[in-house]
């Protein structure tokens, strides 16, 4: 069956119908004569218990909210279609990668990270991007951000990053993303975030409008071609419309006047019929090519540099349908790192591997227990079965007796498929080493790319993330933390620690990094100025 656009459609519709019967009923389909009073003992007289139809409407709203996601909260989605530009069948064995005559249906949510789901839209943070593709081979998630870094290289240290970041906990601020003393002080002592910093700081961190804004899928995956060869891949996103940003003072305005400005945007472009769109960029390098590189290809706080790996263009994504609810759909959906599908593996990022745990283990709580993959929005269209039976919500109704695999009872029970008729199988990775907690020597350097960052920037971009970091640093009640991020990223960049430190009033450094424009694995270390990094 080919599974196109229309098809999604088609399923969702089954689920979006309206209830036929014009009449208002009980959820037990008793039609109501009466929706506006509580049944009384008397005129101005007590509520009776009895009154069914008063505790069903009531109890059913007192269940309303689920809990927000415990990060990328406040998000906003639409529906679409990917088109492949051309086969990418010398990498993956992927059909929607290597099928250009199909359009695949995708459903991608915009989200901030660190505000609650109430929060301003036009905060300084990183924007989530992450896409669900409905191929004919099962849903693919590309689950990634605005930025090319992450703030840490493994997910053991994810749960502190969050908690540094979101409002501190004895006085519930700051509300949204903002200075504040925790975040910065986790900075300074985990000093392989200053690339991702300098990101965050720079214009990027402030889009424009969802529409303008780039994507990244952040770790090195591994694409694996029919023949069974691997290539490691970074994913990107590029906006049609170009990449564009909001200057600080109009997005503190908007801010206030506006906090729905994104969401606003992307519904009102998309109901006028000027879709959203995205191509969709690789790059590859070969898996023998794997330490050709001055940094570890598999840590997710560098980038690949665009002029030694170009970006090849490999298709587009529309974002051209509104959703209907947003509970069902952009709340309820479901994104996952470990959606993956034959030809699409993993690569030993330490913070991917963290990440493939992470994602069901908290949507079993957030969507109420382990059947969530029936719902609407994150059904595959393509057929599912398996033995995993019954919990909570439960909306198949399994047949027959027997829901075990290898059995005598049963005719005609699924089995595995073979790797040449679909069956994903992981790609045979040798893995050998000595169980350890310690970060790689490979993962040391943590300047030398965020200085190529400020080095690439224009005089009005430094300007403006000089201001960023004033801004920032200047609201911070700490003193220590203040100086502690001032050394940080002298190595990176004096003029930068000294135009900032003029601007709140402290004493710049006199020495840094400012020089360094080649990776040095053991630069973190022969800086003896600054605090040891472990
Ligand atoms: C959402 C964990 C790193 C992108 C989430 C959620 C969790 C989580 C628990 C909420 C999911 C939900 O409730 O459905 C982690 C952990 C990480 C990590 C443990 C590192 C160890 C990253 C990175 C990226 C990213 C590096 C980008 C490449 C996203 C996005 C969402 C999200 C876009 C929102 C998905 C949506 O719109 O529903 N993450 N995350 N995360 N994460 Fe991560």
């Amino acid at each position: 069956k080919k599974v196109d656009k229309q098809s999604k459609d088609e399923q969702l519709e089954h689920y979006r119908r309206e209830d036929s019967g014009k009449h208002l009923t009980t959820n037990q389909g008793l039609k109501m004569s009466e929706d506006e009073f509580s049944l009384k003992a008397g005129e101005r007289g007590p509520t009776l218990m009895e009154d069914f139809h008063f505790r069903e409407k009531m109890t059913h709203f007192d269940h309303e909210r689920i809990p927000e996601r415990v990060v990328h909260a406040r998000g906003f989605a639409a529906h679409g279609e990917f088109e492949l530009y051309k086969s990418l069948e010398k990498y993956t064995k992927a059909d929607f990668l290597t099928d250009t005559s199909k359009k695949t249906p995708v459903f991608t949510r915009f989200s901030t990270v660190a505000g609650n789901r109430g929060s301003s839209e036009t905060v300084r943070d990183a924007r989530g991007f992450a896409t669900k593709f409905y191929t004919e081979e099962g849903n693919y998630d590309l689950v990634g951000n605005n930025i090319p870094v992450f703030f840490i290289q493994d997910a053991i240290k994810f749960p502190d990053l969050v908690h540094a970041l979101k409002p501190e906990p004895h006085n519930e601020m700051p509300q949204a993303a903002s200075a504040h003393d925790t975040f910065w002080d986790f900075i300074a002592n985990n000093q392989e975030s200053a690339h991702m910093v300098m990101w965050a700081m720079s214009d990027r961190a402030i889009p424009r409008s969802f529409r303008m804004m780039e994507g990244f899928g952040v770790h090195t995956f591994r694409l694996v071609n029919a023949e069974g060869k691997s290539h490691f891949v970074k994913f990107h996103w590029k906006p049609v419309l170009g990449t564009h940003s909001l200057v600080w003072d109009e997005a503190q305005k908007i801010s206030g006047k506006d906090a729905d400005f994104h969401r606003g945007d992307l519904y009102s472009s998309i109901e006028n019929g000027d879709y959203p769109e995205y191509e969709l960029g690789i790059q590859v390098i070969p898996e023998e090519d794997e330490d050709k590189f001055e940094f570890d290809v598999l840590d997710p706080t560098k980038l690949w540099p665009e002029e030694d790996v170009p970006v090849e263009i490999v298709g587009k994504l529309t974002l051209n349908r509104n959703v209907d609810n947003v509970f069902a759909e952009t709340e309820q959906v479901a994104f996952h790192p470990g959606h993956v599908v034959p030809g699409i593996d993993f690569t030993n990022d330490p913070l991917l591997q963290g990440r493939l745990f992470s994602y069901t283990d908290t949507q079993l709580i957030r969507l109420g227990g382990p059947n969530f993959h029936e719902l609407p929005i994150n059904r595959p269209v393509c057929p599912f079965f398996n033995n995993q039976r019954d919990g909570y919500g439960r909306q198949t109704i399994n047949t027959g007796q027997v829901s075990y695999h290898k059995n005598s009872l049963a005719q005609n029970t699924p089995e595995p498929a073979a790797p040449e008729e679909g069956g994903y199988e992981h790609y045979h990775e040798k893995v050998e080493g000595r169980k350890i907690r310690a970060r790689s020597v490979s993962f040391k350097d943590h300047f030398s790319q965020a200085t190529l960052f400020w080095n690439s920037m224009s005089e009005p971009e430094k300007d403006h993330l000089i201001q960023a970091f004033s801004f920032e640093l200047g609201k911070l009640e700490s003193d220590s933390v203040r100086k502690q991020v001032i050394e940080m990223f002298s190595n990176v960049s004096l003029d930068l620690v000294q135009g900032v430190a003029k601007n709140i009033g402290i004493t710049p450094p006199e020495h840094g990094g400012s020089d360094v424009t080649k990776s040095s694995p053991a630069l973190s270390q022969q800086n003896t100025v600054f605090k040891p990094d472990t």
